[in-house]
Parts: structure tokens; C-alpha cells; sequence
């Protein structure tokens, strides 16, 4: 018996609905929805300090909103408990910004070592799926190499065959273009398109790298000024006028961008005690 089509409301992997994320006093965003479907690439993008890390953070159940609701994969997070949310997270992979290699580890055990981690696998298997992942970004013949004798691309490159070795659902790439020459962005970008694509995966893609996005992003979402400033397809962001868009997408140093670090209680109690006042 085949199995029954899939809902549309089973497609959606991430949804968060009017969420409010801070670190104690100290508020990042407010009023932040986003969904993700599966098969698509979102990118969150924004400034530094934006609150891209914190939506990761958030969306991977690490920090829990201070008011709002996030699903994945239909589960409200907040309502799991730990065990839940453990099996939940293993559904998901993430890239980390500067996700580091295990530099005392060749290639093919930085891979193989979240399968040695969370599976019980027979050595051939663990080969089987290690070797089929590099191959997925082009180093399977690197796999015997040490993490210095690759470049910094390829080293990015092993950290994606990394996040992917247990065929996640939902992938997160934190600044996954940070640090890279232009061709290595190019080539990184494209990897996470067709990986999504031929894994059947959904990819949220956090970013402030204009081009690289705009290429492989089915929708993108703007955070600044501690909100969600827009939302849309690469064409209808490039096609809009609002200035703090424009601002974004151009980089011009001028315009209604944030520049200042705000001012928060915690800063203002500091200040009042004269902690400062000696620097
Ligand atoms: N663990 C933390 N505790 C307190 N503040 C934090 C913490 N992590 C990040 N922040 C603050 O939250 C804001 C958003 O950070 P982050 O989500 O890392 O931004 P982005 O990833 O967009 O650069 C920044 O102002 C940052 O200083
Ligand atoms: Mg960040």
C-alpha cells in the first residue's frame, strides 16, 4: 500500500509564528514569523547582530522564546521535554559559523564521527555513508587527508558532508560563506542548492552575503532593527524600493541601517555604577 500523499501542512518543517528572542533583558527580535517547506532553500539575513544565530538557536531549541511559537516538524519545541527534543534535533543538521574540524583527525573521521557518535553502525557501513557524503561535495578522494593538507574551501566543504552524514531533514548553514574566496563561495552556494535538492531536504541558510544568496534562495528573510524588515523571493527583494532594503542589498554605509550598538538596562545599570569611569 502506498502511502498517503503528503498534506501541505506536513511539508512545512520550521514554522515560527510572533516570536520574541532575547538573552534576558536584552531583546533581539520581536514579532518574527518565517516557515520553511521542504525541498526549499530559506536564507535569514541581516546585518552582524542582527539576531540570525539567535533564530538558529531558537528554531534548534537551544534558547526558548520569550513569547511566540515554534514548530518543527509540526512539534510545538516549547512543549517537548528533553527526550523529545533530543530525538528532534537529530532530525536536524547544522553547519556551524566557524564550524570547526577536528584538526587531529583526518578527513574521513570528521565525517565519520557523528555517525560513531549517535549510530551503531558496522565499520563498513560507517565507510559506505562516509564515502558517499564526500562524494555528494567532491572529496571523496580526500577522505585520507589531513584536516592542514586541505584548503579552506574543501575544509568548509567537509564540514557540510559533516552536517549531512545523518541524512537530516532540516539543515542550517550558519555563514556558511564566511571566510571563503570567491570562487570556494560560488562552489559552497551550489552545493547547498543541489544538496537540498537531491536529499529532498529543507535548508535555512543564514547569511549576510548578497550574490551567493540571491543565487540559490527560494525566499529570504531580512532581519534588522530587532524585527523582520522583509520578506520575499530573490526577485522581489531585488525589485524593492523600501530603503532599508535597498541599504542591505547595496551596502551603503548611509541610511536607516543601524549603526549604533542600543542601549540596554544591563548597560545603563553599568554605567550608573562607574565601572566605566576608570577606562
Ligand atoms: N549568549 C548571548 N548572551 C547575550 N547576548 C547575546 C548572546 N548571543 C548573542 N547575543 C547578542 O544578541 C544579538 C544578536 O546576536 P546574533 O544572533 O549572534 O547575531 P548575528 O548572528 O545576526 O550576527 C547581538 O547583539 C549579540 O551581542
Ligand atoms: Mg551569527
Amino acid at each position: 500500500m502506498s502511502a498517503p500523499p503528503l498534506s501541505p501542512a506536513s511539508d512545512i518543517l520550521l514554522r515560527l509564528e510572533g516570536v520574541a528572542l532575547g538573552y534576558g533583558d536584552f531583546a533581539v527580535l520581536h514579532d518574527f514569523s518565517m516557515q520553511v517547506r521542504r525541498g526549499q532553500v530559506v536564507a535569514i539575513m541581516g546585518g552582524s547582530g542582527s539576531g540570525k544565530t539567535t533564530v538558529l538557536r531558537a528554531a534548534t531549541g537551544q534558547i526558548r522564546p520569550h513569547s511566540g511559537t515554534i514548530l518543527a516538524f509540526g512539534q510545538d519545541l516549547t512543549r517537548l521535554d528533553a527526550g523529545s527534543l533530543l530525538a528532534l534535533r537529530q532530525r536536524m543538521g547544522v553547519l556551524f559559523q566557524q564550524g570547526a574540524l577536528f584538526t587531529d583527525l583526518d578527513v574521513y573521521e570528521n565525517v565519520a564521527f557523528p555517525l560513531r557518535e549517535h549510530l551503531r553502525l558496522s565499520e563498513a557501513e560507517i565507510r559506505t555513508r562516509v564515502l558517499d557524503k564526500l562524494d555528494a561535495v567532491g572529496l571523496r578522494a580526500a577522505a585520507h587527508l589531513r584536516v592542514s593538507e586541505v584548503s579552506g574551501g574543501m575544509a568548509r566543504r567537509v564540514a557540510l558532508a559533516r552536517a549531512i552524514v545523518l541524512s537530516p531533514e532540516l539543515i542550517f548553514y550558519d555563514e556558511p560563506f564566511a571566510g571563503l574566496d570567491p570562487i570556494s563561495m560560488g562552489v559552497t552556494a551550489r552545493l547547498i542548492r543541489s544538496l537540498s535538492d537531491t536529499l529532498g531536504c529543507a535548508s535555512v541558510v543564514i547569511t549576510h552575503d548578497v550574490p551567493e544568496t540571491f543565487a540559490i534562495a527560494d525566499e529570504i528573510y531580512l532581519v534588522g532593527q530587532g524585527t523582520l524588515k522583509a520578506h520575499g523571493t530573490p526577485d522581489a527583494l531585488g525589485a524593492s524600493t523600501d530603503p532599508y532594503v535597498r541599504q542591505f542589498l547595496e551596502g551603503a554605509p548611509d541610511g536607516p541601517v543601524a549603526f549604533d550598538y542600543p542601549v540596554t538596562p544591563a548597560f545603563e545599570a553599568w554605567l550608573a555604577r562607574g565601572e566605566g569611569a576608570s577606562r
